[in-house]
């Protein structure tokens, strides 16, 4: 090699700091032609706000950055596009009242014009089955997709741009293994095709499978990049959180009780079809399935804000009402969202306020909150989810990704309910935060409650549960205790390739 080859981008001393917060500091950063680099790190270690300097969302405070040897000054999105760099960004930036197809192609060089829609949806649809959304309407409206279907339909986005350098931030959070083997092909192609790739991710195993080097960031600074060939998953581990990880998940439970939560025959017409489900005390129920496979209906559906279901919903012996919006926490059923930024936390307001809200109730009197109260409910649960105590007054959306995800489960495993309903609880969050929050809701357990954990990590759902059900298009496909379940047999029961 020659003594100095040329970087397609290299990054020189960033720094970003919000007020005391050192978010990037001297980072240098570096990006051979063609390959795929891995961006890891604990959350809030600076990754995303590196790739916000690079896409030109946020100024650094100090630091240069080449492209192909030239120095370039990104300071606007613009910019940063007319440098060829294109990014799937942590939250999404689909815009939701537009059309898939106008999502997809307006903007574009060369995209029909906006109102001849039959030529948006013929390039939407060639967009479309490069990511295998095929099944989707280009004429849908954005909004009405789910999270892992605007995930998608975000890297089509991407895709479709002829980018030299495409950075992808956590663009699998949300997927289930069916979609993430796509996703992984396309940045694969992307290499091929002589393209960089910043591929930032907390799903370690997909860096052994498409990542050339590694960088690891921590606590806002950047460590030298590895070839991935001499890493293992312990020893990336190892570097991101500075110790060895020990266990990832907790014993399974040895005291399972009696029934405590049952559905008979409920549907949603159109969405799932005849759910007849157990959870009994002190067990942990996993649910899981590839996209449209219905577990987030179903739920939604046990917490009341399904649209419309028949059947029944039976708690300790007691029917609830089918369609009672609202009824979740008063009943006792604690529901975590998957989409955090819709029903899971609200970005404006403290961290403080955000882990006690759903205890506001319990700790106010005649509408006054018990300041005392309230900093101790908050700071216990902080304590148990990993979060940084001195940050309680820290806005929630001021927060990194997965520091937003631990709060929006914080916030519900803080009210001891009956029984947990919990959709995606580590999406976005790191290894050793991820062993954290498996061992709360295991002591939640342990202390009497039932759990129903839907995820679409396959890896997630056999490490956690106590028995495990699968669904496919909305209708039940097998249940087993957990142990029964071996990890490709669960992969090939989701994708519904079972020995036929
Ligand atoms: N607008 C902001 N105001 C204050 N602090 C911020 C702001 N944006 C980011 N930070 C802080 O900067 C640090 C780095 O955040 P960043 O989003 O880069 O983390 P990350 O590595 O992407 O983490 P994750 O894996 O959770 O996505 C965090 O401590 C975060 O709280
Ligand atoms: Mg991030």
């Amino acid at each position: 090699m020659s003594n100095k080859q040329a970087f397609r981008l290299e990054a020189k001393g960033v720094t970003k700091s919000y007020g005391a917060v050192h978010a990037l500091e001297d980072v240098n950063f570096e990006l051979k032609p063609g390959e795929v680099m891995a961006l890891l790190g604990e959350n809030g270690a600076g990754k995303s706000t590196i790739v916000k300097v690079i896409s030109g969302l946020i100024v650094p405070d100090q630091g240069s950055i080449t492209i192909d040897g030239e120095p370039v000054s990104l300071t606007s999105v613009r910019a940063s596009q007319n440098a060829g760099i294109a990014v799937v960004q942590q939250e999404f930036s689909t815009v939701g009242p537009m059309t898939v197809a106008e999502n997809l192609v307006l903007g574009q060089s060369g995209a029909p014009a906006w109102w001849n829609s039959k030529k948006l949806a013929e390039s939407a649809k060639v967009i479309l089955n490069r990511v295998g959304l095929e099944d989707i309407d280009p004429e849908r409206l954005v909004e009405t997709l789910s999270v892992a279907e605007m995930q998608l339909l975000e890297i089509a986005r991407v895709l479709a741009k002829d980018a030299k350098i495409v950075i992808f931030d956590e663009p699998t959070a949300a997927l289930s293994d069916a979609e993430i083997v796509r996703v992984l092909e396309a940045v694969k192609r992307l290499a091929k095709e002589g393209r960089s790739v910043i591929y930032v991710t907390h799903r370690l195993g997909e860096v052994f499978e498409i990542a050339d080097r590694v960088t690891i960031f921590r606590n806002g600074r950047s460590q030298e990049p590895q070839d991935v060939k001499n890493l293992t998953v312990d020893k990336v581990v190892e570097m991101m959180i500075g110790r060895e990880l020990g266990h990832l998940y907790p014993p399974r439970s040895q005291k399972i009780g009696e029934t405590i939560l049952e559905t008979q025959g409920l549907r949603i017409p159109g969405l799932v079809g005849d759910v007849n489900l157990t959870l009994r005390r002190g067990e942990i129920v996993g649910l899981t399935g590839q996209l449209g496979s219905g577990t987030s209906e179903i739920m939604k559906a046990i917490a009341g804000t399904a649209d419309v279901i028949s059947g029944k919903v039976i708690l300790e012996g007691e029917e609830l009402d089918l369609h009672g919006r609202g009824r979740g926490i008063v009943m006792g059923i604690a529901y975590c969202s998957p989409d955090r930024k819709k029903d899971g936390i609200f970005g404006g307001i403290s961290i403080r306020r955000n882990l006690s809200s759903p205890w506001l109730r319990r700790i106010s009197r005649l509408g006054f909150v018990s300041g005392s109260q309230e900093q101790s409910e908050a700071t216990r649960s902080a304590q148990n989810f990993a979060i940084d105590v001195k940050r309680l007054n820290t806005l929630v959306g001021n927060l990194s990704g997965g520091n937003q995800q631990k709060v929006a489960v914080g916030k519900w495993l803080g009210i001891r309910p009956r029984v947990l309903l919990v959709e995606e609880p580590t999406r976005g969050v790191d290894v050793g935060a991820r062993a954290e929050i498996y061992a709360q809701i295991r002591r939640l357990c342990d202390a009497g409650v039932g759990v129903i954990v839907s995820s679409s990590d396959t890896n997630e759902i056999l490490g956690l549960s106590d028995t495990i059900s699968t669904y496919y298009r909305g209708q039940h496909s097998a249940t087993k205790p957990a142990a029964e379940w071996t990890e490709p047999a669960l992969v090939r029961e989701v994708m519904h390739k079972g020995s036929k």
